[in-house]
């Protein structure tokens, strides 16, 4: 069968180039251009990456115009109701789901890696107590570094398991103590009689002297928080943990940068705005105010939560964490929460709406998932700490994807719009 291409012709020169069309397994095929540059002198330009691939993957799949999301070719509604997060962590990693003797042994290694060196907890104490989680994630992940560098060789398979599973098991740990340590509580060991989520809420909630009693409802929606979270093919913080990763950085090091740009409120920081714009918008009665607001395009506000770049339809996962957030409210007592029914009124009024309709603008993974952290008692500046948790399994996955396949420094160039070449000028000629 004749090969795909794409014909590129440079009118000024007329030389017609054949570029070859790729297909994947599933989505949008994409145009190799890696020969561009050599066949036209020429660099493609793509700011915000709209329409550029940045690699090969068989981790995730998304369509956006369908809805649709897989891990490893699982959809996500069907992990978030039939598995847990750590085999989803399995799955992720290994590329299969486990066997019960394979996610038996898996299970006991990410158990018996939660608890972090002493030494690393002393980097708490030089943060303000004040200090928001995330500056906190950023320095003691990449802290992490000091601790497991010397003997980490990037390029050796064994190493790299090894540092996936190292992350997986203290991420929950690391973000813990980032909590105890700015409401001023003891920092909680793991405990290794309990699951995965378990630990994560115990370490987060139980103080000395009394021991935390889990609701399984509110475990269970953790959990699938975590599912919902782990991984979403190219993203913002993805896409840096595999830039800095290119350079052979260490792992732990590209994670913590992956953390800083997960911070930031267009991308895993959204969770947290939703919730303080719900709080700004206050009723039910002021929704109109806040919906002109995010119409006009004078004013910066943006409904939190509304819009993806990817998706042009709902977010799957939102769909499932609005579910989850009825269940949640229900076994808290606050089946009416009033955030919860101002959220559901501010979706209906906005998909009713012809700007939002016409750019195709439908609540994602945030809108929700605020809703039901703080009915389980997560503080609203801990939201995107959740989100770093769940996605560290996505990170190193994605790191690892690559440094299998050999990484090659990712070095983008420009179009350079500033001065032409000048001279000096010696200060007394100014
Ligand atoms: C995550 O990439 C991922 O996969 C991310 C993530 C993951 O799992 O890793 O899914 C997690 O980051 C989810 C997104 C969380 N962010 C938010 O909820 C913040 C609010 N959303 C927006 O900031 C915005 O929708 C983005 C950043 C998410 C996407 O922005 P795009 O793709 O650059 O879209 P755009 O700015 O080009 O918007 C197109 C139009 C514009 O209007 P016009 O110029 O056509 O008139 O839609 C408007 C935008 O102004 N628009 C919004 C809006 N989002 C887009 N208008 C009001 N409110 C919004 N939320």
């Amino acid at each position: 069968m004749a090969e795909d291409t794409v014909t590129i012709c440079d009118n000024r020169t007329g030389k017609t180039v054949k570029l070859p069309i790729i297909h994947g397994t599933e989505g949008v095929p994409v145009v190799d251009v890696s020969t561009f540059y050599k066949e036209f002198g020429m660099f493609t330009l793509d700011p915000g990456f709209r329409s550029t691939a940045a690699c090969n993957s068989k981790i995730t799949f998304t369509d956006g115009d369908q809805g649709i999301l897989l891990y490893r070719g699982y959809p996500i509604d069907q992990l978030a109701r039939q598995s847990t997060f750590l085999e989803v962590c399995y799955l992720l990693m290994e590329g299969d789901l486990p066997s019960p003797t394979q996610y038996t042994q898996f299970k006991e290694i990410i158990t018996h890696h939660t608890m972090v060196h002493e030494q690393l907890l002393n980097f708490y104490k030089g943060y303000r107590r004040d200090a928001h989680p995330m500056a906190i994630m950023v320095g003691v992940v990449g802290a992490l570094s000091a601790f497991f560098h010397d003997s980490l060789d990037v390029f050796n398979p064994r190493h790299r398991e090894i540092s996936a599973h190292r992350l997986i098991a203290k991420i929950p740990t690391i973000a813990a103590a980032s909590y105890k340590y700015s409401v001023g509580q003891p920092f909680v060991y793991p405990d290794n009689t309990l699951s995965y989520t378990e630990n994560f809420l115990n370490m987060l909630f139980s103080v000395p002297c009394e021991k935390m009693r889990l609701s399984p409802v509110l475990v269970r929606a953790m959990d699938q928080i975590l599912i919902l979270h782990a991984d979403h093919e190219q993203n913002a913080s993805t896409s840096t943990v595999r830039l800095a990763g290119s350079s052979e950085a260490n792992p732990f090091a590209a994670v913590s940068a992956g953390i800083g740009a997960l911070w930031g409120p267009a991308h895993g920081g959204a969770n947290e705005a939703v919730l303080t714009m719900l709080h700004q918008i206050g009723s039910v009665d002021n929704v109109d105010v806040f919906i002109k607001r995010a119409k006009d395009p004078d004013d910066p506000f943006r409904l939190m939560g509304f819009g993806h770049r990817v998706y042009k339809n709902y977010d799957p996962r939102a769909r499932i964490l609005k579910e989850s957030a009825h269940a949640v409210l229900a076994d808290v007592g606050r089946a009416d929460d009033p955030l919860f029914r101002l959220a559901l009124e501010l979706e209906r009024i906005a998909q009713e709406d012809e700007y939002f309709i016409k750019r195709k603008l439908y609540p994602n993974v945030d809108f929700y998932s605020g809703i039901i952290q703080s009915a389980i008692g997560i503080p609203t500046n801990m939201f995107t700490v959740i989100f770093a948790v769940a996605r560290t399994v996505g990170w190193i996955t994605q790191w690892m994807e690559m440094m299998t396949e050999g990484p090659s420094i990712s070095r983008p160039r420009q179009l350079y719009i500033g001065h032409p070449r000048r001279d000096y000028v010696p200060m007394d000629a100014r």
